[in-house]
């Protein structure tokens, strides 16, 4: 793994949750770090605790995904530190739980601009240098709920985008494969965060839920794998469906007991 000492890569929505369980990852690989995300006092408590434990650099930036003037500000503040970006992780991400028909109008425009262009404007913002470089690896954190076909009841803005995303990584790797960039679409399944605490009817049994330790372990295979291999998909999934109540429609919902 010392190809990846001082390599440099930026994690979104690294203050909690998955995309803070992803930046301990890239560290323990020797890798330093930007960590963005919109509260600040809890980013820079993450930075010291990571640089504690894994020595590397890391710089916190405060950035709402949402704001394209955040994201060139921290991609500027990065390279302006580090002098170059090898390794992006777009994670940052809201859920939204509601029947079609109930879910107000301006949901619609946080999920398209968190968790749609967020992805989409980074990764414009840093693949010119990237091509350029001809290396780099651009990690996007999807959803396992776009494996259902139709998409779970209830979370369908949400899922369609997630699937958009998941369809736009894999166009775009095609597109960008001969520069040596690699473009890893991650899908986790019901992971226990903050996230899914807000939602409803989740679990009646928390061993369902993951931990974020098998998304962790799926992110060191990207960034290990041969230099000539792309994992473009990976899905790591519940064992047991999760839920209380049937989210994933017809014939996929889980055996009653
Ligand atoms: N948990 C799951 O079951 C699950 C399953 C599949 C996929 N995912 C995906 O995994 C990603 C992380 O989810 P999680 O469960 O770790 O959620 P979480 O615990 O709620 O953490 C979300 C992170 O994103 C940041 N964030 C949210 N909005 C932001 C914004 N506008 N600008 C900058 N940062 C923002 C938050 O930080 P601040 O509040 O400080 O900004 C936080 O660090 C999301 O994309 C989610 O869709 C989660």
């Amino acid at each position: 793994m010392d190809n990846l000492k001082n390599k440099v890569a930026i994690v979104t929505g690294a203050s909690r949750g998955i995309g803070k369980a992803l930046a301990f990852s890239c560290a323990s690989l020797g890798i330093n770090l930007t960590i963005v995300s919109r509260n600040e006092e809890n980013l820079k408590s993450v930075a010291k605790e990571i640089k504690d434990r894994y020595k590397v650099d890391v710089l916190p930036i405060t950035c709402d995904v949402t704001k394209l003037k955040d994201l060139e500000n921290s991609v500027e503040t990065t390279k302006n530190k580090f002098g170059r970006i090898d390794i992006l992780i777009n994670n940052a991400g809201v859920s939204s739980q509601y029947p079609f028909h109930q879910q107000p109008i301006e949901d619609f425009e946080r999920l398209v601009f968190t968790n749609y262009l967020g992805y989409v404007r980074l990764i414009r913002l840093v693949i010119n240098d990237m091509i350029k470089n001809r290396s780099g690896t651009i990690v996007n954190i999807i959803s396992g709920s776009t494996l259902c076909d139709p998409l779970p009841k209830n979370f369908i803005v949400y899922s369609s985008l997630k699937l958009g995303l998941r369809a736009f990584s894999k166009a775009l790797f095609w597109e960008v494969r001969d520069y040596g960039i690699k473009i890893c679409s991650l899908l986790p399944g019901v992971t226990d965060t903050e996230l899914t605490s807000k939602l409803k009817d989740i679990t009646s049994d928390s061993s369902r839920l993951m931990t974020t330790e098998a998304i962790e372990n799926a992110l060191k295979f990207v960034l290990t794998v041969p230099e000539n291999v792309c994992p473009l998909e990976i899905a790591v999934i519940n064992q047991q469906t999760p839920w209380t109540k049937p989210v994933i429609p017809y014939s996929q919902e889980h055996p009653k007991e």
